[in-house]
């Protein structure tokens, strides 16, 4: 693991911004896989300006997104579609064909999950996976468990990501209690990670991510086995 450490949430935005853009200069038609959340909007502000700069073009890039909650339509403000369109897609060059989601409202979520597979498949698998942390130690919404879930799946979220994402709904009612995430294989089966990890309140499931037994209770352990893993943080989160 490739560990950064920074000073705070700016450095740990612009560093990341540079893995990313380096990435996407030296092959234009990666395969970029998303995460949404607090941690990347920072990275995501840096990659906008880079572009209004002129010094990145997204029109060759297609993107895979981790997960989406279940039951909020794309045009939903909660939905990871409408957070995606907001700090990133709609502000650069990016081809709306090549951009992809889970949806939350598929009817056959089983079909869904598949289909989200065959897609990872055919665009030949994801060249950079940028990954946030959840307080747990989750990646995407693999939530801590006993077994770790390879593909595409409907997962049940835990008690603490649900009361840690209430602060984005008017009301914890209002978090959806389920969602689809892509499963620890096509995380695992990309060429490079990039987790970005910001504040005090990560450090400790930070530190089991780098240092812990590797275990599905902790699922970022599992990074520990990746190739190639850079990990950027601020001093606060890496204790
Ligand atoms: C959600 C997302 C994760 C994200 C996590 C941490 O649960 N599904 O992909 O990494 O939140 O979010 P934040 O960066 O806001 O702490």
């Amino acid at each position: 693991m490739n560990i950064y450490k920074e000073k705070d949430y700016a450095a740990v935005s612009r560093r990341a911004a540079n893995i990313i853009s380096a990435q996407i200069i030296q092959k234009p038609d990666s395969v970029l896989g998303l995460a949404t959340g607090s941690s990347p909007i920072g990275t995501y502000d840096q990659l906008i300006e880079w572009y209004q700069k002129g010094d990145l073009d997204f029109s060759k890039v297609s993107t895979i997104n981790l997960d989406e909650y279940l039951g909020l339509a794309a045009n939903d403000p909660n939905s990871y579609h409408y957070f995606m369109n907001k700090h990133l897609f709609s502000k650069v060059n990016i081809n709306a064909e090549k951009v992809h989601l889970p949806d939350g409202t598929a009817l056959d979520i089983e079909t869904e999950c598949n289909t989200y597979d065959s897609m990872i498949g055919s665009l030949g698998g994801i060249d950079l996976q940028l990954l946030g942390l959840g307080h747990n130690g989750h990646i995407g919404f693999n939530e801590p468990s006993d077994s770790y879930t390879a593909g595409t799946h409907l997962v049940h979220l835990s008690q603490n990501t649900i009361e840690a994402n209430a602060r984005l709904f008017s009301s914890i009612n209002d978090v959806p209690r389920k969602a689809i995430t892509m499963g620890i294989r096509s995380i695992m089966f990309a060429k490079r990670i990039l987790l970005v990890v910001s504040g005090a309140d990560k450090a400790d499931a930070l530190h089991k991510t780098i240092y812990g037994p590797i275990t599905p209770q902790v699922p970022a352990s599992i990074l520990q086995l990746h190739p190639n893993v850079s990990i950027v943080a601020d001093e606060a989160a890496l204790r």
